[in-house]
């Protein structure tokens, strides 16, 4: 669930009462969940790599066939909005909507606060469930039109995938292919430590290109440790020594149980721990 708003600016109109409901019943985004979206991280009151989620947002739009973001617009919406809020650590929400029949679109960027108990989280480390897409690793990228690798405002799927886990005891799911290959969670990628290399699915299983793995694939090379990204069965993730997610929000999160079984050490591990610091790094030097 998102926290609490903090500020919200929308397209011509600039800073509004975020208490204020500014879209059209008739939205298409209402109506069929036909919009894109972006979430960042705001760390002491600057977006973390914005550009990278804006281009992000237009090639959401254009699988969705939605008019190109006004980047321009939206910058300066970010701007408005952050500037409201000062020097918090926050998250952001970037919407890019078709707007009522016939337009124009409508963006907006919505300041929330973070989600209690993160750095709790980070410390314990959290229980995977894995839970299975009935659809083969390579048709997802092969069918355009299943929005794999797209940030759509279409995200029942992935909230209902959190509740199963939960109901099954766990924190978060993880997605799994048809044949058991590992994918990503509903809302952060997936990474396992074997024999002192990294692993993380490669984009072409269809996953979302996260800005996060991104960030932590360029930081691992840097830091000279081994990176492989390729198609994995989910026990090898079962067998790992360290098991962790990414994502702009929850940053590098450990995993210590997968259904239910212990990974490595039952604790969150040195690699999760590196590669938190060297997000945080990166943050600090944008
Ligand atoms: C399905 C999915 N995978 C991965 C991610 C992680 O992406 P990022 O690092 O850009 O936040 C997200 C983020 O929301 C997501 O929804």
């Amino acid at each position: 669930m998102p926290g609490d708003p903090l500020a919200l600016a929308v397209l011509g109109h600039g800073l509004v009462d975020p208490a204020t409901p500014w879209l059209r019943a008739d939205d298409e985004a209402v109506l069929r969940g036909r919009a894109a979206f972006e979430t960042l991280r705001v760390y002491a009151g600057r977006p973390f790599r914005l550009a990278v989620h804006l281009e992000r947002l237009g090639r959401s739009a254009e699988v969705l066939e939605l008019a190109a973001p006004d980047t321009d617009g939206l910058t300066g919406l970010v701007e408005a909005a952050l500037g409201h809020v000062g020097g918090v650590d926050a998250v952001l929400r970037l919407v890019w909507t078709p707007g009522a029949a016939g337009g124009p679109p409508t963006g907006f960027a919505l300041v929330t606060a973070l989600p209690d108990g993160l750095d709790a989280m980070r410390a314990e480390g959290i229980a995977l469930a894995s839970l299975q897409l009935a659809i083969g690793a390579t048709a997802r990228q092969a069918s355009p039109w299943l929005l794999a690798g797209v940030k759509s405002t279409s995200y029942a799927v992935n909230m209902a995938a959190q509740h199963e886990a939960r109901k099954r005891g766990a924190d978060d799911a993880l997605f799994l292919s048809l044949e058991g290959t590992a994918l990503e969670c509903p809302t952060s990628n997936v990474w396992f430590v074997e024999a002192g290399a990294l692993h993380t699915p490669a984009l072409d299983l269809g996953i979302l290109a996260g800005v996060t793995r991104d960030t932590l694939l360029a930081a691992a090379g840097d830091l000279g440790l081994d990176v492989e990204e390729g198609a994995y069965p989910h026990e090898r993730l079962t067998a790992a020594a360290e098991v962790f997610t990414s994502s702009s929000v929850r940053e590098v999160m450990p995993v210590v149980r997968l259904d239910g079984a212990v990974v490595g050490a039952g604790r969150p591990g040195p690699v999760a721990a590196q590669m938190q610091a060297a997000l945080r790094a990166a943050a600090a030097r944008s």
